[in-house]
């Protein structure tokens, strides 16, 4: 069965700022059909709470809680992240923000580990409980598991989303037939969301996850959308990228290219330079400019600040055509 076509995803006009200031800074955000909230246009994402040590931990609530000050509401977390550790911290930051945060957009994840439909609604309680919340906003499936049916899992959460547990359901790393067959499990609820790994560098232009995400009205949420730094302009002056990074990002490029990775990479920051905008900017406003909603992980306080002083600032179409080419290898 095929998705009715629902409310395109609107881009967010985020206005031009100056630096960081108390005041909440004007995301912007996407109308989610389905869901009581719409969905913020830039998130946080808390992945990295898996890989930053316990003594990183007080550095990392400064980051959710600078982040929610400073006007993000969208939350990105997964119950595998730091074993549930990312989910707790974000809870116990968040119960702490005035109001308890009741304004933010709380996304978590359940596991491809754990997709039989008694397994669902394990993961959704044990989430909510070190949340610290009766609902999150957006609940999506981590990644599928080629053992069970789609549709079940899908079915599980629409029940879940019917009890008022869930606001919007959505996937993560779906191809185009794993949405088909997610879909075929749900009769009112849609999928709203589809996560992908999406930046200047790690396009896939080709893939028709894409289109089928815009004709069907799915947002797609791009994660690693700086590509882990380097498009903030990390490791771009001779300070090799850490053993993490640098596997990372060959993981998803042979071996030899790196080296053009990092060229590439040095000529969209001299695009930057020369627009007057900064390379985070180009890269993020890429992303939104195709309507996709980027998730940024950050882990200290001064990169929610930098992050949002580049989201404020949208290059021209101009730049952003020239940014588009230059990654992609054109050198004219
Ligand atoms: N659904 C999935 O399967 C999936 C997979 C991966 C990620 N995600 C989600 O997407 C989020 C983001 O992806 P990601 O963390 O892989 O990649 P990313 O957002 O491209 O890169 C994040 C890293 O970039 C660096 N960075 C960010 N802002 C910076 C700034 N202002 N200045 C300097 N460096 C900066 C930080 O590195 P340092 O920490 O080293 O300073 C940060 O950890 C994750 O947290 C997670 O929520 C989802």
């Amino acid at each position: 069965m095929t998705p009715a076509p629902r409310r395109a995803a609107r881009a967010p006009s985020p206005r031009r700022r100056t630096g960081a200031s108390a005041a909440p800074a004007p995301i912007g955000s996407i109308p989610l059909e389905g869901s009581p909230k719409p969905h913020p246009a830039l998130g946080l994402g808390l992945w990295g709470l898996g890989r930053w040590t316990e003594e990183d931990e007080a550095r990392t609530k400064a980051t959710i809680g600078r982040a929610y000050e400073a006007g993000f509401r969208w939350f990105d977390t997964a119950e595998v992240y730091g074993g549930g550790r990312s989910e707790r911290l974000l809870g116990e930051v968040l119960q702490r923000a005035a109001g308890a945060a009741s304004d933010a957009f709380v996304a978590t994840k359940v596991s491809w580990e754990h997709l039989r439909p008694s397994q669902v609604r394990a993961s959704l309680i044990n989430s909510l409980e070190r949340l610290g919340r009766r609902s999150v906003d957006l609940y999506l499936v981590h990644g599928p598991d080629p053992h069970v049916s789609l549709a079940e899992t899908l079915g599980t959460l629409e029940t879940l989303w019917k009890e008022g547990k869930v606001g919007a359901l959505g996937v993560s790393n779906f191809s185009v037939e794993e949405l088909e067959s997610a879909a075929k499990g749900l009769s009112e609820a849609r999928i709203a969301v589809n996560q992908v790994r999406w930046n200047l560098f790690d396009r896939r232009d080709a893939d028709p996850v894409r289109e089928y995400c815009r004709s069907h009205g799915i947002l797609i949420e791009a994660y690693t959308p700086l590509a882990r730094g380097l498009l903030h302009g990390r490791y771009l002056d001779g300070k090799s990228a850490p053993a993490d990074v640098r596997r990372f990002i060959e993981h998803q490029f042979p071996p030899d290219r790196f080296p053009d990775v990092l060229e590439r990479a040095r000529a969209l920051r001299a695009l930057a330079r020369e627009s007057g905008v900064s390379l985070p900017s180009i890269a993020l406003h890429w992303l939104a400019r195709q309507g996709a909603a980027p998730v940024v992980g950050m882990s200290r306080p001064e990169q929610v600040d930098s992050n949002l002083a580049a989201w404020a600032v949208r290059p021209s179409d101009a730049v952003l055509d020239r940014a588009d080419a230059i990654a992609r290898g054109d050198r004219a």
